[in-house]
C-alpha cells in the first residue's frame, strides 16, 4: 500500500518508510493543471461580506491535498482531455469538500485542519456553520452556471449522501457497528464525493457525443423525413424552437430572408408553404452545412476522446490512466502535489 498512508510516527518505521510518491511527479501536467485550479478555488470562495471573505480565503488556502480536483482532472484526461469545464468543476468539487470539512470540524470539535487552526478555532461554530453553507452554495451556483443539469442533480445527491454518512457516523457509535454498516457510512461520507469527481471528469466524452447527437437530430427535424426517422419532422419549427441551422441562417441570411425568418418565428402558426420557405433559406444560406460541420467537430472530439481512452489502457502506457492507477496503488491515498 502507499507510502504516504503507511507512514507511522515511530522512529523504526520512519527509517524503513520510502519517500512519498507524489502523483504530480508521475504525470506531466497535473501540477500545472492544479495550479490553474487554485485561482478558481480562491475566486469561488470570495464574498462581499468581509468576515465570510476572510474566513473563506483562509480555509481554501493551507495544505489541502487537492485530491478531489486531481481525481477529476485525471478522469477527464483519461476520457479525452482536460477542458475549461473540467478545470472549473475541479474548483467546484474542492469547494464542496472544503465546506464539508468546515462543518466536519464543528461536529468533531476539531481545533486544527490542513496544518493550521480550524475555522471554528478562529471564528467559532456559528461562523463556521455559515461559512460551510456559504461555500456549498457558491459551489452549487457555479456548477449550475457552467454545467449540465444532470451534473448539478448528481452533485446534490452526492451531498445528501455525505450528510447521511455523517449523521449515521455520529449516531451509530459503539461496538455494535458491523463492517457492512461501516463500509456503507464511509462510502456515503467520503467515497461518494470522490466518485462524483471521477464521474464529472469522465462526462467529457458523453457530453461531446450527446451534443453531436442532438445537433444531428435538430438538422433532421428541419430537413429530414418521417419515413427515414419514424417520427414527425418540423416539430421544432412549428413550436418556434430555433436550432443551429436556423441560428446560423438568422446570422447570415440577406436582409429580406432574415426578415422573413423573424416574422415567421413570431407567428402563432405556420403554413406548409412558410415551413418550406424556412427550410429552403436554411439550406441556401449554409445553415444546414454549418450545423453539420459543428456536429462533425463534436463527433471528432468524442471519437478522439474514446480513442485516447483506449490508448490509456495500461498496456499502452497512457499517463492519465497510469496516474489514476498510481492513486489506487503506490501513491494511495495522500500525496497529490509536492
Ligand atoms: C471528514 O471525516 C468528513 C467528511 C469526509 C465528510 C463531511 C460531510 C459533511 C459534514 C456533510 C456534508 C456537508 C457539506 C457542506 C457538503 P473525518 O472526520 O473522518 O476526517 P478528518 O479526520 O479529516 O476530520
Ligand atoms: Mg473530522
Amino acid at each position: 500500500m502507499g507510502s504516504g498512508f503507511a507512514a507511522a510516527p515511530d522512529e523504526k518505521n520512519k527509517a524503513s518508510t520510502p519517500q512519498p510518491l507524489w502523483l504530480t511527479e508521475h504525470h506531466p501536467n497535473l501540477k500545472s493543471l492544479l495550479q490553474e485550479v487554485e485561482g478558481r478555488i480562491a475566486a469561488l470562495a470570495r464574498s462581499e461580506v468581509e468576515l465570510l471573505d476572510e474566513a473563506g480565503q483562509y480555509v481554501v488556502s493551507g495544505r489541502g491535498k487537492r485530491l478531489r480536483p486531481a481525481l477529476l482532472l485525471l478522469s477527464a484526461e483519461a476520457c479525452g482531455g482536460v477542458n475549461p469545464l473540467a478545470l472549473e468543476t475541479a474548483a467546484v468539487v474542492e469547494l464542496i469538500h472544503t465546506a464539508s470539512l468546515v462543518h466536519d470540524d464543528v461536529l468533531d470539535e476539531a481545533s486544527a485542519r490542513r496544518g493550521k487552526a480550524s475555522a471554528r478555532a478562529l471564528w467559532g461554530n456559528k461562523v463556521s456553520v455559515l461559512l460551510g453553507d456559504y461555500l456549498l452554495c457558491r459551489a452549487v451556483c457555479r456548477l449550475e452556471e457552467i454545467a449540465a443539469d444532470s451534473m448539478v442533480d448528481k452533485l446534490l445527491i452526492t451531498t445528501q449522501q455525505m450528510c447521511e454518512g455523517q449523521i449515521s457516523e455520529i449516531t451509530e457509535t459503539g461496538g455494535g457497528l458491523n463492517e457492512a454498516r461501516y463500509l456503507k457510512i464511509i462510502t456515503q461520507k467520503t467515497a461518494s464525493l470522490m466518485g462524483f469527481c471521477c464521474w464529472l471528469g469522465a462526462c467529457a466524452v458523453g457530453l461531446k457525443f450527446g451534443t453531436a447527437f442532438q445537433i444531428a437530430d435538430d438538422i433532421h427535424d428541419l430537413i429530414g423525413s418521417q419515413e427515414s426517422s419514424g417520427k414527425p419532422v418540423n416539430n421544432d419549427l412549428r413550436q418556434k424552437k430555433v436550432t443551429l441551422p436556423l441560428i446560423f441562417s438568422l446570422r447570415r441570411a440577406e436582409e429580406e430572408e432574415r426578415a422573413f425568418l423573424q416574422s415567421a418565428l413570431s407567428q402563432e402558426t405556420l403554413s406548409e408553404g412558410q415551413l418550406g420557405e424556412m427550410r429552403r433559406i436554411a439550406i441556401a444560406c449554409g445553415g444546414v452545412d454549418y450545423a453539420w460541420s459543428v456536429c462533425r467537430k463534436y463527433l471528432e472530439e468524442a471519437r478522439g476522446a474514446l480513442l485516447s481512452l483506449a490508448e490509456a489502457r495500461p498496456t499502452h502506457g497512457g499517463q492519465a490512466y497510469q496516474a489514476l492507477l498510481l492513486s489506487c496503488g503506490e501513491a494511495f491515498p495522500l500525496p497529490v502535489m509536492a
